[in-house]
């Protein structure tokens, strides 16, 4: 582990202007610099850095956060990588903390299992090339396969001899522990004896996103029908199949710059097509896709096209599992191919730009594409068309963002030939049904919030983005002003010499985020937005703890992803001097001389957007529940009623 002394003076060194400008070409613009986008191929400079707030942001793809964020984004460096790295570049002295014994034999027992699945890898490759049996047997299958010697040597493919312990031999001889060879499961022991696990197979060495050994997968060369065509290592400390993906060390870069990854099944569709010049894809090799996989191309790409064989059984089977990535708010396209072909056989028989035009002309939507599958086979069957509904909404309902789910209900409307009207309110009961689950899961009430479109409330897409625009905007002024104190005008309820209740300003000095901390906890006010509620504690609780909060400090002390977060909240306003844009904002341009009237302001309009919400909400229970119109109900809607007006009032006079 890195000393968190090193992790601070490496931040206090590093300049963001300095370690981008070794990788783009910067100009300055005003206080900052801009230059292209590394991530994208643009013509007009939408890439910010700025020296001050020592952050970057990139307009064109959205990515933004600070020198180690750039550093994981552009060079795929884990973050040890990337403080090794500017340690490197400013010649600072790195200090690893000691670590307790126990984690030492836990780092020593993984790095020497990396060690043996590295030798493995070697030995097998120096069989496939160097021997007889090898190059008989092993290259000469590859090359039948159609792979190049270039595409051989580029995956590490290697050879396993058919010989029941010549690999755990040769380990041995070397000096390799057999603990360690038969917890990678290279060597079965069974008493006293010990078998090779991948004898007589072809050999295709799994390596992790930054490019270390952590499995096999070996094919069987034989038409044997008990034995498993691909036999894989077994999980262990190194190997977990469920968070790696054949190919990604020799994609990642690719599927960056596409902005696209695509995900076949198998090993040999991964290789043929990178030998046909199609690099972003990789392999989720035949286990059903997990969440942790997608997480690992969502570091990359926001989009992925699922390529299916052309058969339709294993199509439908996968379908569902596309709901996962669905869910990451990511993009789906599936692509199929001709009957009986698949990837690897298609791309064999193809050029590049024949692949390349396939892959463009035959991707469609995930969610059409599902509709119209799902329609064709159950048109004429009422019974199965209400359970495509269902199906088809169930996926509808896993995408996070509001506007695109309703584009695709009305999308879905259209193919499958039913109301817009029966897809929301299908819409409206799953989401009502996660919502009783999530309540008995005894999380909070967000969900609450989540909008379904219905005939009353038209408008209400709109509102759940105001929603976001007001939490962001809590979020930029802690970040900002967080820390000034500011005299506040509160207005408090007072009886008055008629006995009325009336609202009388008093003037009260308090920081800004005490001030938001104790007016949204009077509201019971949580953030929508998860990303913006860890930010919002992170940050109360900083500025809480320490007198002198720095901006630039705190940035580089939080984690990538919230680093990221931050600097796409701070870097908007850097947005429109870049084009000159007008701003069309709900909020007046704040100048420092009114940040209590800024402060007032939006977190008064939160709390009549909340309670705007929670108002419809009720009668739209009501509205669903008219048998039992509960009388409770009533009640809180007349309560909160009376509190928007009330802070409505508050409004209208900070205004
Ligand atoms: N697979 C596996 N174990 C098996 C069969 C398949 O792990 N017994 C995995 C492998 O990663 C394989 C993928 O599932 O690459 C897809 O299986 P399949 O389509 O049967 O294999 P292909 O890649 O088409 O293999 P080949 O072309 O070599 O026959
Ligand atoms: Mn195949």
């Amino acid at each position: 582990m890195i000393s968190q002394a090193s992790i601070d003076l490496v931040f206090e060194t590093a300049r963001v202007e300095e370690v981008i400008g070794d990788f783009v070409q910067l100009k300055k613009a005003g206080s900052n610099f801009k230059g292209l986008s590394p991530f994208s191929d643009e013509r007009s400079p939408s890439f910010m850095v700025s020296p001050v707030k020592q952050i970057w942001k990139d307009f064109s793809t959205g990515k933004g956060g600070t020198v180690v964020s750039f550093l994981m984004e552009h060079e795929h460096f884990t973050y040890p990588e990337a403080i090794k790295y500017l340690a490197k570049k400013y010649n600072l002295e790195i200090e690893e903390t000691e670590q307790s014994n126990e984690q030492k034999e836990k780092a020593n027992e993984k790095e020497s299992l990396y060690l043996v699945s590295e030798f493995a890898s070697s030995y097998f490759k120096n069989i496939l090339h160097k021997t007889d049996q090898g190059k008989s047997i092993g290259l000469s299958y590859f090359k039948e396969r159609g792979f190049t010697e270039e595409t051989i040597k580029k995956f590490d493919l290697g050879y396993s001899l058919d010989e029941w312990q010549a690999f755990t031999d040769e380990a041995l001889k070397q000096g390799y522990n057999i603990d360690y060879l038969e917890k990678t499961g290279l060597t079965i022991v069974k008493g006293e004896k010990r078998f090779d696990r991948f004898k007589g197979r072809v050999m295709f060495p799994i390596k992790s996103m930054s490019g270390r050994i952590l499995g096999f997968g070996g094919r069987i060369l034989i038409n044997d029908k008990k034995a498993a065509k691909y036999l894989n290592s077994p999980e262990s400390d190194i190997y977990h199949k469920s968070n790696v993906l054949y190919g990604i060390y020799d994609a990642k870069q690719s599927i960056a710059k596409e902005d696209n990854c695509y995900l076949v099944e198998g090993y040999t569709d991964v290789i043929q097509f990178v030998q046909t010049g199609v690099t972003n894809v990789v392999s989720s090799s035949g286990t059903a896709l997990t969440s942790e996989q997608i997480r690992l191309i969502n570091r990359l790409t926001k989009n992925i096209t699922v390529l299916f064989d052309g058969d339709a059984a294993g199509m439908r089977a996968s379908l569902r599992g596309i709901d996962l990535i669905l869910e990451q708010g990511m993009n789906v396209k599936v692509c199929t191919f001709p009957e009986g072909e698949d990837p690897d056989s298609f791309a064999r028989q193809n050029t590049f730009e024949e692949l390349k035009d396939y892959l463009e002309n035959n991707s469609k939507d995930f969610i059409q594409f599902k509709a119209s599958v799902l329609f064709e086979e159950s048109k004429n069957d009422p019974i199965k068309k209400a359970e495509t509904v269902r199906d088809i909404v169930n996926s509808i309902a896993k995408i996070p963002d509001q506007i695109k789910k309703e584009i695709y209900i009305q999308e879905c409307a259209r193919i499958m030939d039913i109301s817009e009207d029966v897809l929301f309110s299908t819409l409206a009961q799953i989401n009502n049904k996660d919502l009783k689950d999530d309540k008995k899961g005894g999380k909070g009430d967000y969900k609450a919030f989540d909008v379904i479109k219905n005939k009353q409330q038209p408008a209400q897409v709109k509102k759940v983005d105001v929603q976001y625009l007001l939490e962001r905007k809590i979020i930029e002024i802690l970040l900002l002003y967080g820390n000034k104190t500011e005299e506040f005008e509160d207005l408090v309820l007072k009886e008055n010499d008629k006995g009325d209740l009336e609202l009388e300003p008093v003037i009260h000095q308090a920081k800004v985020f005490e001030k938001i901390y104790l007016d949204l906890q009077d509201d019971e006010m949580q953030f929508g937005n998860p990303q913006f509620k860890t930010i919002y504690y992170t940050l109360i609780e900083t500025l809480n703890q320490s007198e002198n909060f720095e901006l630039k400090n705190f940035i580089n002390t939080v984690d990538p992803d919230m680093g990221y977060e931050i600097s796409n909240i701070l870097m908007e306003d850097e947005r429109y001097s870049l084009d000159n844009w007008q701003r069309m904002d709900i909020f007046p341009k704040e100048k420092q001389h009114s940040v209590a009237q800024l402060v007032s302001e939006t977190i008064l309009n939160l709390r009549c957007f909340l309670i705007d919400q929670k108002v419809k909400q009720f009668q739209q229970e009501t509205l669903e529940n008219k048998a039992n119109v509960n009388k409770n109900i009533l009640e809180e809607v007349k309560d909160y009623s009376g509190l928007k007006m009330l802070l409505s009032r508050k409004l209208n006079r900070v205004l």
